[in-house]
């Protein structure tokens, strides 16, 4: 576990983009109501093609291990949740993603009809458990097959960032929710791990995006309202191996593509030679949350 995390920076986009940002650090006071509607709910199905798998992630299997080194996720779940609607704003949320519940904790009492959904089956297990009241299910985040316009509320934490194809993923979610229905998620963003991006860069799964190329992306999905707020945050381990630990536990790497022991060995050497210090190794995060309208 890390010793502490220290906040280094904070952003609330106010760049002029066809986009409408706030700069408001109080969550957005627009009902389900005000904004006009932007699409029909008979709207023609995607013009996009299915979104491209990622290579498979480890989750499935670290579902039983997910909640002991999941601290960075429950930070930013908790960071995220400051921006949901009270109780009773709107009635049905669909989350994609859920996990083992970090965020699903936070929905669970605000809407009267809540479905947490993740591709892994274990992880889905393990919400169930946990989560009880909530109607669990398996689902493909980045191609729902879930009837157009029939939602109020889609929500997701810490899983966007794995999406290859952000537009088409954000315009299938989007299709999902009645009009004037909301979005909030939670997304890691450039800079996050640059400390690994520099020392093994061939193993970088995706490309971080920033905060501006998300705002963008929800745009072309057809949202509108979009506000969007960063924080960048310190994690410090006591070693880089303890850091490593920790981001194997939550199943945050790619099935199938292990590192060789050698380059392992290097890799924590080299982590500790450029970034150790006094306290501590450090691993860098940015949290970028996002909150749009249908
Ligand atoms: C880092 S965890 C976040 C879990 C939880 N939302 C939280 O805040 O702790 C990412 C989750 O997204 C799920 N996931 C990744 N790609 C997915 C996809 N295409 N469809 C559904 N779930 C997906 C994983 O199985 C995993 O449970």
């Amino acid at each position: 576990m890390p010793a502490r995390a220290t906040d280094c920076s904070r952003h609330t986009l106010s760049t002029p983009t066809p986009t409408r940002f706030t700069s408001s650090p109080t969550p957005a006071t627009t009902s389900a109501n005000s904004s006009p509607p932007s699409r029909l709910m008979s709207e023609s199905p995607a013009p996009f093609p299915p979104s491209p798998a990622r290579p498979s992630l480890a989750f499935d299997r670290k579902a039983g291990s997910y909640d002991v080194h999941a601290h960075v996720q429950r930070d930013t779940a908790a960071w995220v949740a400051e921006w949901l609607p009270p109780a009773g704003t709107f009635a049905t949320c669909l989350e994609f993603g859920a996990g083992t519940g970090n965020f699903t904790r936070h929905l669970e009492s605000r809407f009267t009809q809540l479905e947490a959904t993740d591709h892994a089956p274990a992880m889905v297990a393990q919400g169930r458990l946990a989560f009880p009241s909530v109607t669990w299910s398996e689902r493909d985040a980045w191609n729902p097959a879930d009837p157009a316009g029939t939602r109020d509320f889609v929500a997701s934490c810490s899983v966007l960032q794995w999406a290859a194809d952000p537009v088409g993923v954000l315009t299938r979610w989007r299709r999902l929710l009645r009009p004037g229905g909301r979005h909030l998620s939670g997304i890691y963003i450039a800079p996050s791990l640059p400390e690994f991006g520099a020392l093994i860069p061939e193993r970088r799964p995706f490309p971080w995006r920033t905060a501006d190329e998300w705002s963008k992306s929800f745009s072309a999905a057809g949202f509108t309202d979009i506000r969007v707020d960063t924080k960048t945050r310190e994690y410090i381990y006591p070693t880089a191996r303890a850091l490593m630990r920790q981001l194997h536990g939550t199943g945050a790497t790619i099935v199938g593509a292990p590192l060789a022991a050698g380059r392992l060995v290097t890799l924590l050497r080299d982590y500790e030679r450029v970034h150790r210090r006094a306290d501590g190794v450090p691993a860098t995060w940015t949290f970028c949350r996002i909150e749009a309208v249908a």
